[in-house]
This record gives C-alpha cells, sequence and structure tokens, in this order.
C-alpha cells in the first residue's frame, strides 16, 4: 500500500471535527465585554505626543532635502509631516488646559494646513528654494503657535541644525 492513500482519510479524520466546531455559532458579545475590548484597544494606539514625534523627524528632514534640492524627498516628507499634524489632532481634538478650560486643535490644524502647507507645495512644486525657505520658517511659526496655545511654550521648533537633529530648541528663547 502507498502512503499516499493512507494519508488523505487520515488528514479528514482530523479536519472534520475542528471544522464541525468552527461552525459551532459564537454566543453574540454583550455590550460590556465589547466596551472592555475597546478600552484595551484604545490604550494599544500611539498618543499624540508620540505621533507628534514623528513630525518632528519628517519636518527636520524636509528643510535638508529641500535645500539639496531632493524636490521628490522634500515632497514625501512634507506630506508625511502634514498627514502626523492631522492624525495626531485626531487622536485627542480638544486637551484640557492645566489652568482650567479646554483647546479645540482642530482650527490651529487648519490653520498651518492653508497657510504654511499651502506655501511648501507652491515652493517645492516651483523648485524654489527661496520661497521653501520662507514658508518653511512661517510654518515653524505656526507649530510654536499651536504649542503655546496648549500651554506647552518649551516645544519651541527651530531649523534644525544637522540632519536627523530634533527640530525642538534645547536653549530657552
Ligand atoms: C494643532 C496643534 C499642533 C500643531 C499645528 C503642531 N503641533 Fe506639535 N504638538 C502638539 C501637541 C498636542 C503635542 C503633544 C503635547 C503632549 O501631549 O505633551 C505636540 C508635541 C510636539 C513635539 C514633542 C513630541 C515628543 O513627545 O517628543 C514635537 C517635536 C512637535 N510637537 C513638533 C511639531 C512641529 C515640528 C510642528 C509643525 C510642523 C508641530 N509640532 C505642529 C500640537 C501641535
Amino acid at each position: 500500500m502507498n502512503t499516499r492513500s493512507g494519508f488523505l482519510p487520515l488528514v479528514l479524520f482530523l479536519l472534520i471535527p475542528v471544522a464541525a466546531f468552527a461552525a459551532e455559532p459564537a454566543p453574540p458579545p454583550d455590550i460590556a465585554s465589547l466596551q472592555k475590548e475597546i478600552e484595551d484597544l484604545k490604550r494599544l494606539l500611539p498618543g499624540q505626543a508620540h505621533v507628534m514625534s514623528d513630525v518632528d523627524h519628517q519636518y527636520g528632514n524636509l528643510w535638508f532635502a529641500a535645500r539639496a534640492k531632493n524636490w521628490p524627498l522634500a515632497t514625501f516628507y512634507m506630506n508625511e509631516s502634514r498627514f502626523r499634524i492631522a492624525w495626531a489632532v485626531r487622536i485627542r481634538p480638544v486637551r484640557p488646559l492645566p489652568g482650567g478650560g479646554e483647546i479645540d486643535l482642530r482650527p490651529m490644524q487648519t490653520h498651518i494646513e492653508q497657510s504654511a502647507y499651502a506655501d511648501l507645495k507652491v515652493a517645492i512644486d516651483r523648485h524654489d528654494v527661496k520661497a521653501f525657505e520662507v514658508a518653511y520658517k512661517k510654518g515653524l511659526g505656526e507649530c510654536f503657535d499651536c504649542h503655546k496655545a496648549i500651554d506647552k511654550a518649551f516645544l519651541r521648533p527651530v531649523v534644525p541644525k544637522s540632519p536627523g537633529a530634533s527640530v525642538i530648541a534645547v536653549e530657552p528663547e
């Protein structure tokens, strides 16, 4: 007897009970267990500051990409940093303020998109280094406006010193 003919019945013998078990309908989840699962999943999501630290890296590298006239790379970092800011705001659109009250981040995110990011896109599309530098510094100011609004004026973005370096100034203002 060859080994193959004995193999198929063996596989079926093993799989049929598994299939029967899988076909058993699962009991419907109750609201409490779903709520717990959502809370558990929320804890796994990256925090706002974590996503912002990507913006640090991307906006920093954007400066060097454009100054090296690497326009495709500049476009990439411009878009990545823009999307990350939007993502960070979606994680926590309204923040409580230390002195009481709260602040809605969405208008400031819309502002930087329509202001500095619009100028950056035009400058990069035109391969215009001078206009890029102006738009980039305007962007730094608009990053800072949002950080001041959330009472974190110590997060002051400046032109980074070298590729890969943080845009956050270590020196106090
Ligand atoms: C709409 C508001 C807003 C804008 C615009 C914004 N940020 Fe932020 N930024 C935040 C918030 C909120 C945090 C998180 C603060 C916290 O949770 O402690 C943050 C934190 C940071 C941090 C600290 C991250 C860490 O944990 O190391 C850096 C770096 C940063 N932002 C860079 C930038 C840069 C660069 C720009 C502009 C290109 C920018 N941000 C624009 C709201 C903003």
